[in-house]
């Protein structure tokens, strides 16, 4: 930025590059925590979460773009980055909400208000219309999770912990000099007593509503077609494994550009849909998800692989080879004239050309990133390998195994 700029002017463009950076780490954040979170609508609405502050933050950038600030992550105070790491030693879901929610994303809450209300209405007019747009959505998120961290919360020692950690969380905040960096950097605080990250994950979490197995179930007879249709959309809730994987991706790979995570926090979003396609088509058909076992053998052994293979594995092979099943159920729920689940389908296929897509677009920056020096083929290769060896999802397994 030009060092000749003054003023109010030049407070703003600092404002809104640390704006749409915390955006962007925040919902890396709830990325890194997705798998950990029990409870499944509080994961569901939590990934939907990650995708909107990506769009917020994508939303601040244009502006900035508009102000000449072409590279708003440039310079950016590293101690805004290092807040959020500070963030992620929560033990509890609750208290991850409750410090994202209920501290950072407040804290930013008031700042937009603030900056919407002392701005220059004339000259920064475009501003005031970006996070105009942006408030409502945030007030939504932080309404909701005083509600969920209220109901998760429910014993005196909890909400002790919440209290604590709130503090905790607002200290770190206070830190960096506040959301907006103008009050005076301290010392981060000390986290609680044996506080450290439990990230990443190593297994997907799941409530007691559920139960749970590693492995996916077998591929039913073809001429049974209410046992398909059941498999194929109970194994439509089990998706919730592919967002689980991205949010993971999200969090674990550092540094990437920022349009990285636009498009991943898109995808693991799409996979929450799918879930709930799932589960919506279930519920139509008179099932609840909980009917069912709920799989979490297919993030355990991503888990296993660093990010690049995760995500190399998951687009150019497990998506990628998912066509020819999708097709073929199209074409048998039509021949039955089921045509809510064909249309569903159809959409799904159709979104997962777009994450083989992200594939396509991702994965050479990915292997620079990770100093891949083998070919994308002998990639694709090992990972074609790789899932066939440890998918515990059998139409998985056949799809690599075919090619
Ligand atoms: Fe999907
Ligand atoms: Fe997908």
């Amino acid at each position: 930025m030009s060092s000749t700029l003054v003023g109010t002017l030049k407070t703003n463009l600092e404002q809104l590059r640390r704006y749409q950076a915390l955006e962007t780490h925040a919902a890396r954040l709830l990325g890194g925590w997705l798998p950990g979170v029990a409870h499944w609508e509080i994961k569901q609405q939590i990934g939907y979460h990650l995708w909107e502050d990506l769009r917020h933050s994508q939303i601040i950038r244009t502006r900035l773009w508009e102000l000449r600030i072409t590279n708003p992550d440039r310079d950016l105070d590293p101690t805004v980055r290092e807040a959020i790491e500070r963030l992620a030693v929560a033990q509890h879901d609750y208290e991850l909400i409750a410090g994202v929610y209920l501290v950072l994303k407040a804290e930013l809450l008031a700042a937009y208000k603030h900056y919407v209300a002392t701005t220059f209405h004339v000259y920064d007019h475009p501003s005031v219309i970006a996070l105009n747009t942006i408030i409502p959505t945030l007030e939504h998120q932080i309404t909701w999770a005083a509600q969920v961290v209220n109901e998760q919360a429910n014993t005196g020692a909890k909400r002790r912990q919440v209290k604590r950690w709130q503090q905790y969380a607002q200290d770190v905040i206070a830190a960096i000099g506040g959301v907006n960096g103008d009050a005076t950097k301290t010392d981060f605080p000390v986290p609680p007593p044996g506080y450290a990250s439990l990230l990443p994950f190593a297994e997907a979490k799941r409530d007691e509503r559920f139960t749970v197995q590693v492995a996916g179930a077998p591929m039913p007879d073809e001429n049974d077609f209410m046992g398909y249709l059941l498999w194929q959309f109970s194994n439509y809730v089990q998706e919730m494994q592919a967002a689980e994987t991205l949010a993971t991706v999200m969090w674990e790979v550092k540094d990437m550009e920022w349009d990285f995570y636009f498009d991943i926090a898109r995808h693991c979003w799409d996979e929450i849909r799918h879930s709930e396609l799932g589960e919506t088509r279930l519920d139509q058909l008179g099932y609840h998800i909980s009917d069912f076992p709920s799989s979490i053998g297919s993030y355990g052994w991503r888990q296993l692989f660093n990010p690049l293979i995760r995500y190399c594995a998951l687009t150019y092979v497990i998506e990628a080879d998912s066509f020819k099943l999708k097709h073929a159920s199209y074409q048998k729920y039509l021949d039955q004239n089921d045509l809510e689940s064909a249309q569903s389908i159809m959409y799904d296929i159709m979104d997962e050309t777009m994450h083989v897509r992200f594939g396509q677009k991702w994965v050479p920056p990915l292997m620079a990133h990770y100093g891949e020096s083998r070919s994308l083929e002998d990639l694709i290769a090992e990972c074609r390998q790789i899932v066939a060896q440890h998918s515990v999802a059998p139409a998985q397994r056949i799809a690599a195994l075919a090619r």
